[in-house]
Order: C-alpha cells, then structure tokens, then sequence
C-alpha cells in the first residue's frame, strides 16, 4: 500500500474509525494527531526530495553510502585499485580512526585532504557529527569481529 496517493492533502485516509474523526470541520485538535502530522511531512519531504532528484538516505549509514562509500568501500575497508595509491583509504586501520581521534576524524570529513573531498558543504553540521561517530563505529565493529 505505498502508492502515490492523488488524492491530495486530506490527511490520512482512515477518517472513519477515529474517535472524534474530523466531522464537524478540521479544526479539532487531538494529542494523537501530532505524531501522524509529524509522519506527514516526512513523507512530504522524502517526496520532494526524490522530486529534486537527490533521494538519499540522511542517516549515517545512508550518508556513508552516498558519500564515503565509493572510496572507502562499504565497510570501511578501502578499494583495492585506490589503497594503492592511498593506503590510508582503509579506514580501519587509520589511527585517527582507531584512537577515536573525533577531532582529527571531523576535520578530515569537513575539509578532505588530498584526494579525499571537502563535505562541509554537503553535511548539516548534526550529519557530520553522526558520520564521525558511524566512522569511528566502522573500525571499531571491525576490529570485534576478527
Ligand atoms: C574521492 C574519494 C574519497 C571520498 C568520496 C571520501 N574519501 Fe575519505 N579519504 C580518501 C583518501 C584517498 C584518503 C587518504 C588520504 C591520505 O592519503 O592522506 C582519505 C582519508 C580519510 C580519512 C583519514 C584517514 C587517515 O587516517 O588519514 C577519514 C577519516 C576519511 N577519509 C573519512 C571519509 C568519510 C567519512 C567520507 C564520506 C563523508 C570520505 N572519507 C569520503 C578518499 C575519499
């Protein structure tokens, strides 16, 4: 049941059984409408966003997956063809990483270094702080699982 709905903003669509319902006008204000408001616009904003064309997925691991993956592989691990040149690429075993240096790992994120871009531009300042912690988590899950 995820289809485009078109029928418009009227809300969710299960009006009937809902204690109160929205008979009598719209204006009727329930605690438990918050939540579903709340669900609306999310929904709304993930649909403008597909609209501009940039889907993503803004949680850490979605961002590491936009941004990070293509060079740093999805665990962390490198690419083979760029650890060559760059054998720092592997993040699990950069010290910054491993010595949970947050300040060396945000910096790196915000301003690259080399061939690794700058994302300050890119990252909400809240998105860069959870793609230093998801980093730092990387390597950290890694290391237990050896
Ligand atoms: C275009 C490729 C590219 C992308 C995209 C990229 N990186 Fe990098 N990154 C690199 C390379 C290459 C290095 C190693 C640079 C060097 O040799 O000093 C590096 C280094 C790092 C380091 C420092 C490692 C160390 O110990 O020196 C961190 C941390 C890091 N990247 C995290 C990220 C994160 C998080 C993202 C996504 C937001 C990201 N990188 C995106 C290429 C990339």
């Amino acid at each position: 049941m995820k289809g485009v709905r078109e029928r418009g903003a009227s809300g969710p669509a299960q009006a009937t059984g809902s204690v109160g319902g929205r008979v009598g006008g719209a204006h009727t204000k329930e605690p438990g409408r918050a939540g579903s408001a709340r669900a609306w616009g999310a929904l709304v904003a993930c649909l403008l966003l597909m609209l501009g064309g940039c889907a993503r997925d803004r949680s850490a691991p979605g961002l590491y997956r936009s941004y990070c993956r293509r060079c740093h592989g999805a665990e962390g691990e490198g690419k083979p063809r760029a650890l060559k040149l760059y054998p720092k690429s592997n993040l699990l075993i950069s010290e910054m990483v491993l010595q949970g240096d947050r300040e060396a790992v945000r910096d790196r994120i915000a301003n690259g270094e080399g061939p690794m871009p700058a994302f300050k531009r890119r990252l909400t300042p809240e998105e860069l702080e959870s793609l230093v912690d998801f980093t730092i988590r990387l390597a950290s899950e890694q290391k237990r699982k050896e």
